[in-house]
């Protein structure tokens, strides 16, 4: 996610909006800039890349002013670059804008603009805020109400920090879903998206809302509802440390991720169905039904946890749009010399976008004439900017080693690929789209009510964490999920577990299973509960202790678990999404319970760039 800082006081803003954008570093991001209000004008530094570029910059070319503010971007709308990075001025340097969050209908916004004859510089969607806030500006409102004129019409998320050259001692700040907190000085006032920016200033906040504005100078600070009437905030005294400010309160960043999951799955859902119901929108990629026609064969090639959503979508592309797809993991992939041609499609999955084997399998792809389509989270990574097509999954930067929140990213990803290629194909109804439309667009109060129940997952990990040998076990959906669910036990917990195909057991495995052994048994899937039954009663027979996640009413599964956790019930295709948010559950408190390192495991990399 970007972050934005801005300060109002006596002292010279510069170095404090240095300091809090590097307190928000951790937010990750691929550009940083500053505005300052200096000598009658604004002047601003921008650059791609890190805060110290930017601190190199202002070394030869120092601002100074009471006023500024300051932006880390985590680009979502256009690549990360100069021009892209902010603050975003308006067309005359008068205002400068920094923003937080996703405008979903600023295109609109700036086509009309551009029509009055505004002149847009940048990719980016923050820029037509900053012109329409001129454009209500010079139609003769003051700055405030320009401000609020402009909020009432962009639809999405925002946290925003303004300054206009006219009004040199009045800092701005708006927020609608995206984080913003005000900082109260001596003689001096902060914005910041999160409180670690302030918290060498000042102890004492306002927790701006939804929808409120805030007016800030130096003495003073006013906050309006959204018509503009006053409203008076209680003092928020700030006890936390830094790092836990940078975790919101989280004791890890894998908790807090874990958490951020139902606004993840929202933020992918958001503008990728079409307004007319008519299918999926997958932002600007086509592969309509003639493109798809033309392919004559598709894979689907990540590493680690990223193949394992990839895997979700070999099967539901194969089940729902009936046609064949290949998965591989990109390190078998780009050394098996792979049969590809012009007229194959590879869609390569990645977090970071920088993984070595699925960079190294994308390069052999379209070096073999085939076309690339790449799940990337990271904006303007290299997968990001080599592919031919990119769906981004729109998780923001993921710290933990452990992925959590990309992975139900990148499922989601799955399921709008899957139901744009099977509604190309007409293999599915538009009723049948519609009923899994709706049933998607569910997910994220579905993925809350689980984390509610954290606590109950917590007494399963105190039960079951001195087990030496846990398999996860399942069919179909379940048999990936339980892929998923192992690796993460195995990377934080540092516990040998193992994902098993439930039918597979009896060949072999099962000679393993005793006492202390843990199955997990993934049985989402209705179709196949009964034989994953069986395999259950096997292992059962064996002496294991069995924890079952089921779809909430069938309590079928009591008769045979020692314990079950129930997900919400929905489609059966989305399963593998709700399935896993207990399995992240399970593995944090069990690590936490080991006294690992939760969000940097023993050996492992955020991302893996070297083979
Ligand atoms: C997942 O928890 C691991 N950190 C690892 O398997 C990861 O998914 C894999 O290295 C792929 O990374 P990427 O998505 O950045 O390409």
């Amino acid at each position: 996610m970007c972050g934005v800082v801005g300060y109002v006081g006596k002292n010279n803003a510069i170095p404090i909006l240095i300091n809090g954008l590097s307190k928000l570093e951790y937010r990750g991001y691929d550009s940083a800039g500053v505005a300052v209000f200096d000598c009658g004008k604004i002047k601003i530094c921008k650059t791609k890349g890190r805060i110290q570029n930017l601190q190199d910059k202002l070394f030869v070319n120092p601002l100074k002013g009471k006023i500024g503010i300051g932006h880390t971007r985590w680009a979502t709308h256009g690549i990360p670059s100069y021009r892209n990075a902010h603050p975003q001025f308006s067309d005359d340097s008068k205002i400068a804008v920094v923003h937080n969050g996703i405008i979903e209908n600023y295109m609109a916004i700036k086509e009309e603009l551009e029509q009055k004859g505004y002149n847009f510089i940048s990719e980016t969607d923050t820029e037509s805020v900053a012109h329409l806030i001129d454009y209500y500006y010079k139609s003769g409102m003051d700055i405030l109400d320009a401000v609020f004129k402009t909020v009432e019409r962009i639809e999405g998320s925002y946290a925003l920090g303004i300054i206009c050259r006219d009004f040199p001692n009045q800092l701005i700040a708006a927020r609608k879903d995206s984080p913003l907190v005000i900082g109260i000085g001596k003689e001096e006032n902060f914005i910041a998206s999160d409180m670690p920016a302030i918290l060498n200033y000042t102890r004492d906040v306002y927790l701006i809302d939804d929808n409120e504005v805030a007016l800030l100078t130096a003495d003073e600070i006013k906050i309006f509802d959204q018509n503009k009437n006053e409203i008076k905030k209680e003092v928020f005294k700030v006890d936390w440390d830094i790092e836990a400010a940078e975790k919101s309160g989280y004791d890890h960043f894998m908790l807090k991720e874990i958490f951020e999951q139902p606004k993840v799955v929202k933020e992918n859902l958001s503008r990728r169905f079409k307004e007319d119901d008519s299918g999926v929108q997958l932002d600007t990629i086509k592969l309509d039904k003639k493109e798809l026609l033309d392919i004559g064969q598709i894979y689907i090639v990540a590493c680690g946890t990223a193949y394992y959503a990839g895997l979700v979508g070999k099967y539901l592309i194969e089940r729902v749009a009936r046609i064949p797809v290949n998965s591989e993991l990109a390190s078998e992939f780009r050394y098996k010399q792979p049969l590809i041609d012009e007229k194959t499609l590879v869609i390569v999955v990645s977090q970071s976008g920088e993984t070595a084997d699925t960079l190294a399998a994308m390069r052999l792809a379209k070096a073999n004439g085939a076309r690339v389509l790449g799940v990337v989270n990271a904006v303007g990574s290299s997968i990001a900017r080599e592919a031919d097509d990119v769906l981004y999954t729109l998780a923001g930067p993921e710290i933990a080693v452990a992925s959590t929140k990309a992975f139900s990213a990148q499922v989601t990803a799955m399921f709008l690929l899957t139901l744009h290629i099977a509604m190309e194909l007409d293999k599915i109804s538009h009723d049948e789209f519609l009923t899994i439309k709706n049933e998607m667009e569910n997910l994220p109060s579905l993925v809350n009510n689980i984390l509610t129940k954290a606590p109950v997952i917590k007494r399963f990990m105190q039960k079951y964490i001195n087990s030496k040998n846990v398999f996860y076990i399942g069919r179909g959906l379940d048999y990936i999920v339980s892929m998923e669910g192992s690796l993460k036990l195995k990377e934080i917990a540092y516990l040998h577990s193992e994902p098993y195909a439930a039918g597979e057991l009896k060949h072999g495995p099962i000679a393993l299973i005793e006492e202390s052994t843990l199955v997990i048994g993934v049985v989402t899937q209705e179709e196949l509960f009964e034989k994953t039954v069986s395999n259950i009663r096997e292992v059962k027979a064996r002496g294991a202790k069995v924890l079952a996640i089921a779809m909430k009413g069938n309590r079928e599964i009591e008769k045979y678990a020692d314990d079950v956790f129930y997900i919400p019930r929905t489609h059966w295709m989305l399963a593998p999404l709700l399935a896993n948010i207990p399995q992240q559950l399970f593995a944090y408190y069990v690590a936490l319970g080991l006294g690992n390192d939760v969000d940097k495991p023993r050996n492992l990399a955020k991302s893996v760039t070297v083979e």
